[in-house]
């Protein structure tokens, strides 16, 4: 299954030579959901700014070094900031999660994997389906 998908994928042209939108830091996985999600409120360069509040930079932030910190506030939301389980997959808040914690200036190399957002994510609330 996972040889079909390697070929199908590069049999894509448009998927396996995808250019580099900008000059930014390399393409990861998670690079389109920071652009697509958290952009907005933390800017493209991740320094972060004063919108609905002061919105944190996540460039050269220490408080990225122990995955766990992200993993809950990404999951759960703290203060002004959303939560994102339910609205992304496991995978995806992993992807993203490694993308700011190894660019933006952080050089954290120990990955998140969805199984850790699974097993230490804050669960989604449960709507009120009323
Ligand atoms: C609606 C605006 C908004 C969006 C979208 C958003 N954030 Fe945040 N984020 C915030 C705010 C505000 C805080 C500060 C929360 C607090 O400390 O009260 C924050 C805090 C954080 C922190 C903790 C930083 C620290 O030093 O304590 C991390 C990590 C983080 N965000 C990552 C992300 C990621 C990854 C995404 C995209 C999946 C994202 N955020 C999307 C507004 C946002």
């Amino acid at each position: 299954m996972k040889t079909l998908l390697i070929a199908l994928l590069a049999a894509t042209p448009a998927l396996a030579a995808k250019p580099p939108l900008d000059a930014g830091p390399a393409p990861h996985p998670g690079a389109e959901v920071y652009r697509n999600v958290c952009q907005a409120c933390h800017m493209a360069n991740a320094q972060g700014g004063v919108g609905a509040g002061r919105i944190p930079a996540l460039a050269g932030n220490r408080n990225l070094a122990v995955s766990g910190y992200p993993i809950l506030v990404v999951t759960g939301g703290k203060g002004a900031m959303p939560w994102f389980r339910g609205n992304l997959s496991d995978q995806q808040i992993a992807d993203v999660i490694n993308y700011v914690r190894g660019n933006y200036g952080n050089r954290y190399k120990d990955a998140v994997t969805a199984a850790m957002i699974a097993e230490m994510g804050v669960a989604a609330p449960v709507r009120d389906e009323r």
